[in-house]
């Protein structure tokens, strides 16, 4: 088998070529399909990127139009999966709802299943997942907090329709603040992907058996759940607010973080492959404080959020091993302002990243990359006879 090289974590084993996303972590850079991230937020939107990333370029008026029309009839979902989310207990944290809702789509759609599936057949599975997430992610909301669900309202654009599924009332007259649906689509944009971080090579993986696309993304939404990825969101509310109902002491938790012996860490702090900043951080860290503004928004926990970040960046600690605010570390003080409850901040990274890991699934499969596969060095017990019970 030849020599093998042990990489945990990766760190230094490139998994593939990609054509997708462009990430300079010494510079801070990030460029989807070449076009500079700080553009796209702010000049483009959500449904734009995602088709800039899945088909690779930006699309004409007509692709465009064609592209929302699509996705906007196919956000309805079967009316057997509200049974099936019916079936979840109310307390379920929405990330373990939103995944097997996804992955229920193999069910409902078993031309997903087959591994010589057309273009076309392929292209309407992105489709019906771009335009049902909305709807999936809103009923896991809904029957969390006991209340019923929205159905898709196809006169709005994606965000309007997200917020007023998200967050309507029955036979309420909704109207959708343009200053979230715009502050929301950002956040989108900025979460659509990030090459090849721990979900998304996760969608790789399982794809790279030929498992359904529907599997592969339930799969990345499994990955991105933990509170070292998508779950860093959520984390850092809650330290935020434990903080606050500790008197406010940030400097405190700073030493925390440094102390070998403490488990805890800064969350929304470092990055895998961000050394000098993060570039998604700063342009979040000043829509957190537009939007606060424009809403009228007072959260104390922004300020210690600030205070924290000012001490970290000025600590020879973080200083030493490049630590900085990374994307999550603002997004969730912006989500808890336009309403959005602090378990459902990662259901909204899946949101965003949906179409990065369709993208990277779909490179995948057209590259005809093999089967992910990693070796190993076996470190075991040597060869050994079986012993009977009896003689144990
Ligand atoms: N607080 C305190 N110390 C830290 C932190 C932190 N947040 N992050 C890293 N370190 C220390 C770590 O203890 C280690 O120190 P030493 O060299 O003395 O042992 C050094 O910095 C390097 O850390 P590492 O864990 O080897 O770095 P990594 O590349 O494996 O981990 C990370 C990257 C993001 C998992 C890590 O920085 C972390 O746990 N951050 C907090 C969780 C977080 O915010 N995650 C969101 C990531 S961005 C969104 C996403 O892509 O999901």
């Amino acid at each position: 088998t030849g020599l093998i090289t042990i990489d945990p974590g990766y760190k230094n084993t490139g998994s593939t070529t990609s054509a997708i996303t462009f990430l300079d972590g010494e510079e801070g850079i990030l460029r989807y399909r070449g076009y500079r991230i700080e553009d796209l937020a702010e000049k483009s939107t959500f449904l734009e990127v995602s088709y800039l990333l899945i088909y690779g370029e930006l699309p004409t008026q007509a692709q465009y139009e064609s592209f929302a029309k699509e996705v906007t009839r196919h956000t309805l979902v079967h009316e057997d999966i509200k049974k099936i989310l019916e079936g979840f207990p109310s307390n379920a944290h929405p990330m373990g709802v939103l995944s097997s809702l996804i992955c229920s789509l193999t069910a409902f759609y078993p031309d997903s299943l087959n591994p010589n599936a057309t273009e076309d057949e392929i292209n309407l599975s992105i489709i019906r997942l771009i335009a049902k997430m909305p709807t999936f992610v809103t009923w896991a909301y809904k029957n969390q907090i006991g209340h019923p669900v929205n159905y898709p309202d196809n006169s709005l654009d994606y965000c309007s329709n997200f917020m007023k599924m998200m967050f309507a009332l029955p036979a309420e007259q909704y109207e959708v603040d343009p200053v979230v649906a715009k502050a929301l689509d950002a956040l989108l944009i900025l979460h659509a992907d990030h090459e090849q971080n721990c979900s998304t090579s996760t969608v790789r993986m399982v794809g790279s058996s030929q498992a359904s696309i529907y599997a592969s993304i339930s799969a990345g939404i499994n990955a991105l759940w933990g509170p070292l990825h998508g779950g860093a969101n959520q984390s850092v509310i809650e330290m935020l607010e434990a903080i606050k109902a500790d008197g406010g002491d940030a400097k405190k938790y700073l030493e925390k973080a440094k102390d070998k012996n403490d488990p805890f860490r800064l969350m929304g702090f470092g990055h895998r492959v961000y050394k000098n900043f993060d570039p998604r951080a700063r342009i979040i860290k000043k829509a957190a404080d537009d939007v606060l503004t424009k809403l009228g928004v007072n959260d104390p926990v922004l300020e210690i959020a600030q205070q924290l970040e000012y001490a970290a960046l000025n600590d020879q600690y973080f200083i030493d091993r490049k630590l900085y605010p990374n994307v999550d570390f603002y997004s969730g003080i912006i989500y808890r302002a336009l309403g959005i409850p602090t378990d459902m901040f990662t259901v909204m990274f899946a949101l965003g990243r949906l179409p990065g890991w369709i993208a990277q699934w779909k490179e995948m499969r057209e590259n005809n990359e093999p089967i992910g596969r990693p070796r190993q060095v076996y470190v075991g017990a040597t060869e050994r006879d079986y012993v009977y019970m009896s003689k144990r």
